[in-house]
Parts: C-alpha cells; sequence; structure tokens
C-alpha cells in the first residue's frame, strides 16, 4: 500500500509524540493532538483569570454550545448530549437509573469490556436482578453468527442489554442494527458501548434506535483525556441521572450532567477544538486512511504468522493480528510480551491471549506507516521475544 500524503510520518509532529517511538495504541490512550492541548492550556488561563465568572456564567453556554457540535457530527440534537469524564462513567450513570429488581436479567456478552462487566455485576448485586453472559464467537466469519447468539438469549426476563458497538478485545464493529432491533423486539431496552467509535468509524447515534449511547472523545476524536459523551432517547432522559448526584437533580438532563460538582471543565470545552483537528484532515480521509492501513498490517501477520484476520465489514482503524502460534496463549505471557516490546523496542501495543492464541490489538492512526507494523511483527518473530513470555505454549 502506498501512503497518500499527508499522512503517515509526514504528519507526526502534529502529536508531541517521543521520537522514535511506535504508538500502535490509540484504541488503548488516544494521542492529544498539540493544537488542542494548546487550546486546553489557553483555556485554563482564562478560567483562572476570574474562577467564578467562568464556573458559574460561562461554562453552561459553552457546555451547550460543545454538545451541539457533538451533535452536528453523530447525529440529532445537542440537547440529547450530555458530557461524562468517559465511557464508565456514562455507562455507570445510565445503570444506577435503570430500574432493575429481582426476577430481571441484564444481558452483557463475553466480550463487554471489563470495567463494564463490573458496573453491571455491582447493578445486579444492589438489585437483585441476574447477570446473563451471552457467548460471543471468536474468530468470527461472519456477523450473522453473533445476531443468532444472541437471540438464543434473550427472553422475557430480559430488561436492558448492554452492547459493545466495537469490542473491546477483539476489536470488533458488531452488527448493532440488527442486534438493537432484536433486544427491542424482545422488550428489552438497549445501552451502546461506543468507547471506540467516535472518530474511528462514522455514525449517526439517533438513527441506531438505542435508548442510550455513551462513547469516548477522548479515544479517536482527538479531545483531551477525560471527555466522554452521553446520548439518550428523549424518552429516557428525565430518569437518567449522572453517576454523581449534585445540585441540579430533576431539572432536566443537561442541566444535571453538566453541573456535577466543581471540576475542571476543559476536556468537555475542548472538543470543538478537537473537532476542528479532525475536520482539517479530513474525518472521511482520516477513516479511510485508518482502516487501510490496520488492513493491510493485519494481512502482513497473517501471511507471516498464520492465522485468521476479521472480515473487512466488522473492522474499523482496530482490529486483532495473530501472532506465532507456539507463545503461550495465558494473560500473564501477554503482559510479559507487551512489557518486552516496549521495554526493548519502544513499540506500545495492547497483547491479547484469545482462543488458544496470542493476538496483537493493532490501532492505525494517521501517524502510523505500514513499517511500524513490520517492525512488530518483526519484534514479536525473535528470540527474545520468545524469551520474555517464558518460551515457546
Ligand atoms: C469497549 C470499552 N468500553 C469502555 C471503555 C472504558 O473507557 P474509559 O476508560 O475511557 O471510561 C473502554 C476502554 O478502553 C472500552 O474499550
Amino acid at each position: 500500500m502506498s501512503t497518500p500524503l499527508p499522512f503517515g510520518h509526514a504528519v507526526r509532529d502534529l502529536w508531541p509524540l517521543e521520537p522514535g517511538a511506535i504508538y500502535l495504541n490509540h484504541g488503548t490512550l488516544g494521542v492529544t493532538p498539540r493544537a488542542v492541548l494548546a487550546a486546553q492550556a489557553a483555556l485554563n488561563e482564562q478560567i483562572e483569570a476570574h474562577p467564578a465568572r467562568f464556573m458559574f456564567h460561562e461554562l453552561k453556554p459553552r457546555l451547550r454550545a460543545a454538545a451541539d457540535r457533538a451533535a452536528s457530527l453523530f447525529g440529532g440534537r445537542g440537547q440529547d448530549y450530555v458530557f461524562t469524564d468517559n465511557a464508565t462513567a456514562g455507562v455507570n450513570a445510565v445503570l444506577r437509573s435503570f430500574e432493575l429488581g429481582p426476577g430481571d436479567e441484564l444481558l452483557i456478552t463475553s466480550q463487554t469490556y471489563g470495567a463494564v462487566q463490573n458496573a453491571a455485576r455491582y447493578a445486579c448485586r444492589q438489585s437483585g436482578a441476574e447477570l446473563v453472559s451471552v457467548d460471543l464467537p471468536f474468530p468470527i466469519a461472519d456477523a450473522d453468527d453473533i445476531v443468532a447468539a444472541l437471540e438464543s438469549t434473550l427472553g422475557p426476563r430480559t430488561k436492558l442489554v448492554i452492547l459493545d458497538h466495537i469490542t473491546s478485545d477483539t476489536a470488533l464493529v458488531l452488527p448493532l442494527d440488527r442486534l438493537i432491533a432484536r433486544c427491542q423486539a424482545a422488550g428489552a431496552k438497549v445501552l451502546v458501548d461506543g468507547a471506540h467509535v467516535p472518530g474511528q468509524i462514522a455514525i449517526d447515534i439517533p438513527d441506531l434506535g438505542a435508548d442510550w449511547y455513551v462513547g469516548n472523545l477522548h479515544k479517536w476524536h482527538f479531545a483531551p483525556r477525560g471527555c466522554g459523551i452521553l446520548w439518550a432517547a428523549e424518552a429516557e432522559q428525565a430518569a437518567t441521572h449522572p453517576a454523581v448526584i449534585s445540585w441540579r437533580l430533576d431539572e432536566g438532563f443537561d442541566a444535571e450532567f453538566d453541573w456535577t460538582g466543581t471540576r475542571n471543565p476543559t476536556p468537555f470545552l475542548c472538543f470543538p477544538a478537537a473537532a476542528d483537528v479532525m475536520d482539517e484532515l479530513g474525518a472521511e480521509a482520516v477513516r479511510g486512511y485508518n482502516r487501510d492501513l490496520v488492513r493491510a498490517a493485519a494481512d502482513h501477520f497473517a501471511q507471516r504468522f498464520g492465522g485468521p484476520t476479521a472480515p473487512d465489514e466488522m473492522t474499523g482503524a482496530m482490529t486483532l493480528a495473530p501472532l506465532p502460534d507456539d507463545l503461550p496463549a495465558t494473560s500473564a505471557a501477554a503482559l510479559a510480551l507487551r512489557g518486552h516490546l516496549l521495554d526493548q523496542h519502544n513499540i506500545e501495543v495492547s497483547i491479547v491471549p484469545w482462543q488458544d492464541r496470542l493476538w496483537a490489538r493493532i490501532a492505525a492512526q494517521v501517524y502510523c506507516e505500514l513499517d511500524d507494523f513490520k517492525a512488530l511483527a518483526d519484534a514479536v518473530a525473535s528470540a527474545d521475544a520468545r524469551n520474555a513470555t517464558g518460551g515457546l505454549a
């Protein structure tokens, strides 16, 4: 694949990445562009020039303007969006607000993010509801297998389903429209965990038809860390409260979330600056470059080490790439290999044990090139990588 300018290493200086670092994990921790960090520093100065005027008079209209910008990109109206510190906070807000009781079921999947599984477990523990997990197949050849797996687990007691839009460990774009339709036909409400979605794939959130949607803007949409969004369908807004209750209880969805106690609002207020960076790069061009690059990288690993890759229609800017199948497929080996790659090669990438094999969850961002992924493949093929994981499987 040739690198279309201006992406690749030519644009790397837009981010304050350490020289020499090979950063293939924009999925876990996105890198904030220099322009956004500068906007945040200027905003901090502005707030400190008169904190009371800013926090009590200027904050609210600015938050609403930032929410309007989110709506212009992700669909619907600004009033349907609120900011949260992160996706975890959005999930907790919905779980705390949703009334579950003994006899009810809360459905998650075997690929639900661990922290979200814990929040669901806690909601069930507090309410007496039952936590049910549907096993999602992986590797996967066809999205229909996922729809069938979910359908076989839905029942009359299922009250709420948490669905990933892009799964964390396996990086699969799930067939959400079909999954949501099945859940709602069975009488269940749907909370979508779209932590990885804004900036990675195109979305129209209201069009999906879910009841709630949480996302992160600090992963793929270039916002400073601490910037999540929660969208709620109009019918759910009055009963959806933040995980931290503060002054505005029962005054309405955005009133409650726009003030959850004193905190630093700059990650939220810098979302428009982050969206400007995305606009300048071209959102469609960013998504296209990242998708093509991660696809080419995964094919390189599959040719070199053997093993499957995800279907194209289920791949965004992240995917699992198979590693040599003689490496031990344990969490300890995955951690050891990740540490070794960082310490010895300055390569940051997530390593995942899944179905009797280790995989690299590779993430492409426009500052990456195919050679960065080839360097990872060389590093995992070397004898010292094998030693780091404790030898052969
Ligand atoms: C699917 C999924 N949900 C939720 C989260 C949590 O995101 P945060 O730590 O920003 O709350 C992550 C983080 O990687 C994730 O992958």
